[in-house]
């Protein structure tokens, strides 16, 4: 169940995407841009290994960090959860060679795809909850080269 306050917001974590970031996270993730920690709270109650970081956030379970200070802790699955509109999350892609990547956004369709270059899509949800509508979140599966 979404507490009532979560549905206020843009990107509740809902049973759904707890299911299936569990299906798709290989090993640690690492949550970057972790804002106020629902989804890391929520995915630690769930059972799985992660850690966020937010440089501006100080929520409960959020390490003060950013990006690059994410990519040195010890995880394999980069979480971004409506990440910052822009180029900035073609760096967090890029900040290290990640196994699985979960991507959730507002928009219609991803406007950096190529940062992706070397992952293919295995899964791709519409969330229906949230204040502003559907949000999408998709997971991706390192290519070996
Ligand atoms: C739109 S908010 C989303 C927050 C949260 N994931 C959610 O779904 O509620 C984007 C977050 O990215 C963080 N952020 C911006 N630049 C960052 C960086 N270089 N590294 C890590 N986080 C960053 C911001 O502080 C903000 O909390």
């Amino acid at each position: 169940m979404i507490p009532d306050y979560d549905q206020q917001l843009l990107s509740p974590v809902t049973d759904q995407v707890v299911v299936f970031v569990k299906r798709h996270a290989s090993g640690p993730i690492i949550e970057i841009g972790a804002g106020d920690g629902r989804w890391v709270r929520a995915l630690r109650d769930a059972g799985l290994t992660i850690r966020g970081f937010d440089p501006w956030s100080s929520g409960d379970g959020v390490e003060t960090g950013d990006h690059l200070e994410a990519a040195k802790a010890d995880g394999t699955t980069l979480l971004a959860i409506w990440p910052p509109d822009g180029p900035l999350v073609q760096a967090w892609i890029g900040s290290k060679v990640w196994d699985r990547i979960i991507l959730g956004y507002q928009r219609g369709r991803l406007n950096f795809d190529h940062a992706l270059d070397s992952y293919e899509m295995v899964d791709d949800l519409l969330e229906g909850g949230g204040k502003k509508g559907p949000y999408r979140i998709q997971a991706w599966r390192r290519v070996p080269s």
